[in-house]
């Protein structure tokens, strides 16, 4: 029976792949992917009318914080993962340092980044910075680079320093992964850099000279 032909045993095989690590582990691997992907391109700033800081600690002209807790900078509080007080197309740059890695892997994080991608106006730019989990692996089991409490401070870095309720880490990100889940949640021209130049938090973290946040932009194209 031609069911069984090698050629189609392979790609049955894929598509079985393709399914499991999907539908049971959240990781939206493209199977063919269309999405461009470039390092350190030169951005010019565009000319804006709202922003959103997700996550923001400071107040900054121009930006509207949204943060799961209220304090002294904060314009909205709620999750980030519900924007509906907001309409769609409302903000034409949205900025994430240090949340998105708070959502699950599995059915949180790509629903949550289509929620920033409808409130992004055509064009828009979304700004998001997670720990790396590449450089963190790394980092934990280099002992000759660091003591026992840096290597413990890498921990929390991974796993959320646990200060409140929101402050968990439900997934672990490398640019691998980020990637996949932009393009599932439908942004295009997604590019890596070396820092934001936009505010001076955990994005420009270093420890012992060495980055440890993943910095990348994505577009709404549409
Ligand atoms: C680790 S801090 C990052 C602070 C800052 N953006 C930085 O990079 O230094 C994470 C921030 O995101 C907020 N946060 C975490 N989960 C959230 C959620 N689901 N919705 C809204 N804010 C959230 C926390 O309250 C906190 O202010």
């Amino acid at each position: 029976m031609h069911l069984f032909r090698p050629q189609r045993l392979r790609r049955a095989g894929e598509y079985l792949v393709y399914l499991v690590l999907f539908r049971s582990y959240g990781l939206p691997i493209s199977r063919s992917p269309s999405y461009s992907l470039r390092t350190n391109p030169s951005r010019e700033s565009q000319s804006l009318s709202r922003r959103l800081h997700i996550g923001g600690q400071t107040r900054a002209p121009g930006w509207e914080v949204l943060d799961a807790n209220p304090g002294p900078c904060v314009d909205h509080v709620g999750n980030a993962g519900d924007l509906s007080r907001f309409a769609e197309n409302s903000f034409e740059q949205i900025y994430a340092s240090h949340v998105l890695e708070h959502f699950a892997y599995l059915r949180r994080i790509v629903p949550a980044l289509m929620e920033w991608k409808r409130v992004l106006s055509p064009g828009g730019s979304l700004y998001v910075s997670v720990p790396d989990l590449d450089v963190l692996a790394g980092l934990f089991v280099d002992r000759d680079l660091l003591s026992v409490e840096e290597r413990f401070l890498v921990m929390r870095m991974m796993f959320g320093a646990q200060s409140d309720e929101h402050d968990y880490h439900l997934a672990g990100l490398n640019e691998e992964f980020l990637t996949s889940y932009f393009v599932a949640a439908g942004f295009q021209d997604i590019s890596r850099v070396d820092n934001f130049g936009i505010f001076d938090d955990t994005s420009n973290m270093q420890l012992k000279g060495i980055p440890i946040s993943l910095n990348m932009i994505a577009v709404k194209t549409a």
